[in-house]
């Protein structure tokens, strides 16, 4: 196997979100969403941006599924909008939110793509937030009934399910540091049981496919890491970063994983530890078939005394994107796979995000040399190809974006996309590294 070539049957693909691209926010009965609600108040989304046309997806799928297709992209993580569904979160069904899933659906099967579906990513019903939201369990009930609901009607068409993408930000982003929907700032107490409000929506999301998914159906989670990462790759520096890892996670995969929440957890709650009911656990922590994770940056760590764990801080010109929170560090997709394989013996990871947010410029004449993020992947993968190569059982990756989209509270100016979305016309336009992502699929290794 040549040294930048990927395993046989390794899942290519490109990620998105309905919040992000469909637009369409009060169309067909589609109710608010919590991020429909923060757009629309000022200062919370950079230039007042809000998500009502975005990449106006909801309309214009099938050229994009299109598009997709010709660049040989095979595999689409998409998700579904809750609101558009059940507009009460709850309760009665919108007909017209099933039907427009379903020819989404049928028109990727048509272009030969592969869904992977994500049950929620962030966009909660407004209706719920209103009564309490993720602080209350009464929404642990709405999702276990929204989960069973797609499940049963669109798992003729869906094998993939993704149950939660990335509980850190809903959570903390969006209830402690208050910087993403519904941008409020909660006791510690409350974003703990926020915390475990999700897991056990994640369980809901897996039972719902053991009880009603099709056969061959598999399910996971889609969580994120900023990834710790050993600053030299010697034993004491790795337990280190491992630690620091099981830490990062003590309110997700941890418990998801080991089912119960780890006592150094706990102890370090104290009295704001959450409140945890009888078989929560058995919930929590069902079997499931793979873990999706989300990786973009780390943080380097290193041993101190004791084994402890310490934190580098980055000298103020590490390279950075124009993200503030994501700079350069290609090892994460190396090391974030890897703990998770050892630390939790998983059998089966898919990278379900990776990417870069610059402030593209517009393309001239049908160009854009997107070198940055070109090379920003490129570094990337090669990393990931050394964990495969290690053993590190990686059966996937899905690139964050396929579009230029709605990048929450920094609207529409920070751009992930390796197609360029010109927001006042709609023009897609492909970047150089689109053209590249597309050689590298077909190739199976790092071109
Ligand atoms: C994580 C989120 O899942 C996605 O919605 C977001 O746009 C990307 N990261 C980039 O920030």
């Amino acid at each position: 196997m040549s040294p930048l070539a990927f395993p046989k049957k390794f899942a290519w693909g490109v990620a998105m979100a309905a919040a992000q691209i469909e637009g369409a926010s009060f169309t067909d009965g589609k109710s608010a969403s919590i991020w429909d609600t923060f757009a629309r108040t000022a200062g919370k989304v950079r230039n007042g941006d809000n998500l009502d046309i975005a990449c106006d997806h909801y309309h214009r799928y099938r050229e994009d599924f299109e598009l997709m297709a010709k660049l040989g992209i095979k595999n689409y993580r998409l998700s579904l909008a809750w609101p558009r569904i059940l507009p009460q979160g709850r309760g009665s069904i919108n007909q017209a939110g099933l039907d427009y899933y379903k020819s989404v659906l049928d028109s990727l099967q048509d272009e030969g793509i592969t869904p992977w579906v994500t049950m929620f990513h962030w966009d909660l019903p407004q209706a719920l937030e209103d009564q309490g939201g993720w602080r209350v369990r009464k929404t642990v009930d709405a999702f276990a009934e929204y989960a069973d609901l797609i499940v049963k009607t669109l798992g003729d068409r869906v094998k993939n399910w993704i149950t939660l993408n990335e509980i850190f930000c809903l959570a903390t982003l969006g209830h402690e540091v208050g910087s993403k929907a519904p941008g409020s700032h909660e006791s510690p107490a409350v974003v703990n049981q926020i915390y475990h409000h999700a897991i056990l929506c994640h369980g809901h999301g897996v039972r719902a496919v053991r009880e009603h998914g099709q056969r061959g159906s598999r399910v996971g989670i889609a969580e994120v890491s900023v990834v710790p990462i050993p600053v030299t790759e010697t034993p004491r520096d790795i337990a280190a970063a491992r630690k620091a890892f099981i830490a990062s996670q003590f309110r997700v995969l941890d418990p998801i994983y080991r089912g119960r929440y780890a006592t150094e957890y706990l102890r370090l709650a104290g009295r704001a530890a959450p409140k945890v009911q009888r078989n929560d656990f058995n919930l929590i922590s069902l079997p499931t078939d793979f873990l999706g994770l989300n990786i973009y940056t780390g943080s380097f760590v290193r041993a101190c005394k004791h084994g402890r764990a310490e934190t580098l801080p980055l000298p103020k010109d590490y390279p950075s994107s124009d993200c503030t929170w994501l700079k350069f560090m290609p090892q994460a997709l190396h090391w974030g796979p890897r703990h998770a394989a050892e630390i939790y013996k998983v059998k089966a990871i898919y990278i379900t995000e990776n990417g870069v947010g610059y402030n593209d410029q517009p393309p001239v004449d049908g160009e854009l040399f997107d070198l940055h993020r070109r090379d920003y992947l490129r570094n990337y993968l090669c990393e990931l190809q050394r964990a495969i190569a290690l053993g590190v059982p990686v059966k996937g990756y899905f690139l964050w974006s396929f579009l230029d989209n709605f990048e929450w509270e920094d609207g529409y100016e920070r751009r992930f996309g390796i197609i360029h979305t010109d927001f006042a016309t709609q023009q897609r336009t492909p970047k150089l590294s689109a053209r590249w992502y597309s050689r590298v699929m077909a190739e199976n290794r790092i071109v």
